[in-house]
């Protein structure tokens, strides 16, 4: 019986593997590494679309002035060109801001990969976080309410009323359209250094381990031993929000640390060798989401590749698999090369980007303290 439903499962995995080749042979085939093309994913056209306009929206922040587009710009593979975020005023980002790319094919969100759910969750984390955008639920929803377009897209969506369930349910569905497409790796069209950069990715420079897939990355987390983003501690404002975060995630010793101890923050380990540890990201759209790493240390990919070429950063914590790869100079700009070939097209035309006008007349209240309702 158990004999049976194993081989059963096989033959399941193996149609299923089939399956897949069959899909993607229309552009390329993954190779021996998993590593091809993101395969794009079946949308709700007008839940998308309602959530491509959510997105877009400022009504969504408290102060009707920051929307997810704000950090998350199409011009930018959806990030912002920051070493550190923007956030809501009265406090400073203290990470960079990742790309949206194929980011609903991912397990776990953020850089300590702290949500391992849904981008359900992912989303009403962004919208309510008092660093994001610092908005009251009830109150997005009587925003929603008061605009006729959504009651009208809302209703079409199969969504009833403008609600805030909702929105965490159209926004994820516009996510799911940022797909990775064209890039001169997935069309075959790689350059003779992309070529050679992508045998050094796979071979002596042993970064395939992790970058893994077709978005190159296994979800995991590890200390690479990067360095600390100094402004983080120069900046009250931005420390101070870190300072914040920490007291919500039960950050030991928050008041002193001077690190982002990363995803520490999942497991809490009591010798604390899991501080400094994040998440590998992908490595698409590379060109477009300059700086790098968590904290936006890195300016460009050839900083980042000499980084890894000498071995990483100090760290009593770095993962002991990080040595110097002693890459020459040349072999260096080949793998750059390859990084670059996995940069695709920027999904900034009206299928991706809410052109419309999107009326928003909340005006802040000069003397708020002192104004009776
Ligand atoms: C003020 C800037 C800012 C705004 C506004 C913002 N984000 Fe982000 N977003 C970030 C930063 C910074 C991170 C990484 C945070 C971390 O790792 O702790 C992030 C992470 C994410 C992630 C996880 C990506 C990954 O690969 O792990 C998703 C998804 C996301 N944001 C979606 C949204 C959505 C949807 C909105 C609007 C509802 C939004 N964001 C609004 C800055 C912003
Ligand atoms: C042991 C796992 C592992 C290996 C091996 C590895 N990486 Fe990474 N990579 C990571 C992690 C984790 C990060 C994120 C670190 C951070 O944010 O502080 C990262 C970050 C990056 C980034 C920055 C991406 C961004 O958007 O900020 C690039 C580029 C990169 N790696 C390329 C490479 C290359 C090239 C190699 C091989 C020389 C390599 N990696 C090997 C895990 C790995």
């Amino acid at each position: 019986m158990k004999a049976n439903s194993y081989k059963l499962r096989i033959s399941a995995a193996l149609i299923a593997g089939l399956a897949t080749s069959v899909a993607m042979s229309a552009i390329a085939v993954a190779d021996d590494m998993g590593h091809g093309p993101v395969a794009a994913i079946k949308v709700n056209a007008k839940k998308a679309e309602l959530g491509k306009r959510l997105f877009f929206d400022p009504k969504l922040s408290g102060d009707a002035a920051i929307s997810c587009a704000t950090c998350h710009q199409p011009d930018k593979a959806f990030t912002d060109g920051l070493a550190l975020s923007k956030a809501y005023p009265g406090s400073k980002g203290f990470r960079n801001t990742p790309t949206l790319m194929n980011t609903a094919t991912k397990k776990n969100w953020f850089h300590d990969a702290r949500l391992g759910t849904n981008l359900n969750d992912v989303t009403r984390e962004s919208i309510t976080e008092d660093y994001m955008m610092n908005m009251d639920m009830r109150i997005m929803q009587e925003r929603l309410k008061q605009d006729p377009v959504y009651v009208k897209m809302f209703k079409d969506a199969g969504l009833g009323e403008p609600s805030n369930g909702g929105a965490r349910k159209a926004i994820p569905e516009y996510l799911k359209t940022l797909t990775s497409r064209n890039s001169p790796f997935d069309k075959g069209e790689m350059s003779a250094a992309a070529k050679r950069g992508y045998e050094l990715f796979k071979g002596k420079a042993k970064c395939a381990s992790c970058h893994t897939g077709p978005n190159f990355t296994d979800g995991k987390v590890y200390n690479r031993g990067v360095p600390e983003n100094p402004e983080l501690w120069a900046d009250p404002m931005r420390h101070m929000t870190y300072v914040a975060f920490g007291l919500f995630m039960g950050i030991e010793n928050i008041m002193n640390i001077r690190r982002d101890v990363g995803a520490h923050v999942l497991k809490h380990k009591a010798d604390g060798s899991d501080i400094g540890t994040f998440a590998t990201p992908t490595l698409r759209e590379l060109k477009y989401t300059a700086p790098y790493m968590h904290n936006g240390t890195f300016k460009t990919l050839f900083e980042v590749v000499s980084f890894y070429n000498q071995g990483g950063g100090e760290d009593k914590n770095k993962d002991p698999g990080m040595k110097p790869l002693g890459l020459t100079f040349g072999e260096q700009q080949d793998l750059v090369a390859f990084l670059e070939s996995l940069s695709g097209d920027l999904l900034n035309d009206d299928a991706h980007v809410w052109k419309g006008e999107i009326p928003s007349n909340y005006k802040a209240i000069e003397n708020w303290v002192e104004v009776k309702n």
